[in-house]
């Protein structure tokens, strides 16, 4: 069989391309640790509300500082509707939804995550600027989607709070 010299090019580029694509997820992965935000944590999506942890959503600042934000999101809000945690901490969020997928991303920070039913969504990120933050729910869930958002205050930690160190 006769392949034509710049056929023979093209076809060694074109399997090139994919071997490095290949690579270079398998050394993000690998090498760096990027993996998908989420663990495999399920849940029962109709027990979200009666839940010991999902029903009772809020902040919960652990002795070391750091601070689990358990959030609930539904049609069409997320609870807590305010969220307060500390400055300069790593805060873990925790969510998950009784109803549709939804969305929970906070404004141009790199917290940002699908909630989908059945799962518990998890990520954590600290903030090195306090204030207000943004959180909007950006998978389209419904008539009420533009409504569902949130306020995340980070707030600058008092030295008592904080066991003396700051
Ligand atoms: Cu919830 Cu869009």
């Amino acid at each position: 069989m006769n392949v034509d010299l710049y056929e023979k090019f093209w076809m060694w580029a074109a399997a090139g391309i994919v071997v490095v694509f290949i690579a270079s997820i398998g050394f993000t992965t690998f090498g760096q640790a990027i993996q998908p935000p989420s663990h495999i944590e399920t849940i029962d999506p109709q027990t979200v509300r009666s839940d010991e942890e999902f029903g009772q959503p809020g902040v919960t600042i652990n002795p070391d500082g750091s601070a689990t934000v358990v959030v609930q999101a539904f049609l069409f809000a997320f609870l807590p509707t305010e969220i307060r945690v500390p400055r300069g901490r790593p805060v873990t969020f925790r969510m998950t939804s009784p109803d549709v997928i939804h969305g929970f991303q906070i404004v141009q920070t790199n917290g940002n995550t699908m909630v989908v039913p059945g799962y518990v969504s998890q990520f954590t990120i600290s903030f090195d600027r306090a204030g207000e933050y943004l959180v909007v729910c950006n998978e389209y869930c419904g008539l009420g989607h533009h409504n569902m958002y949130a306020r995340l205050i980070v707030e600058d930690v008092v030295a008592a709070a904080a066991g003396g160190e700051r």
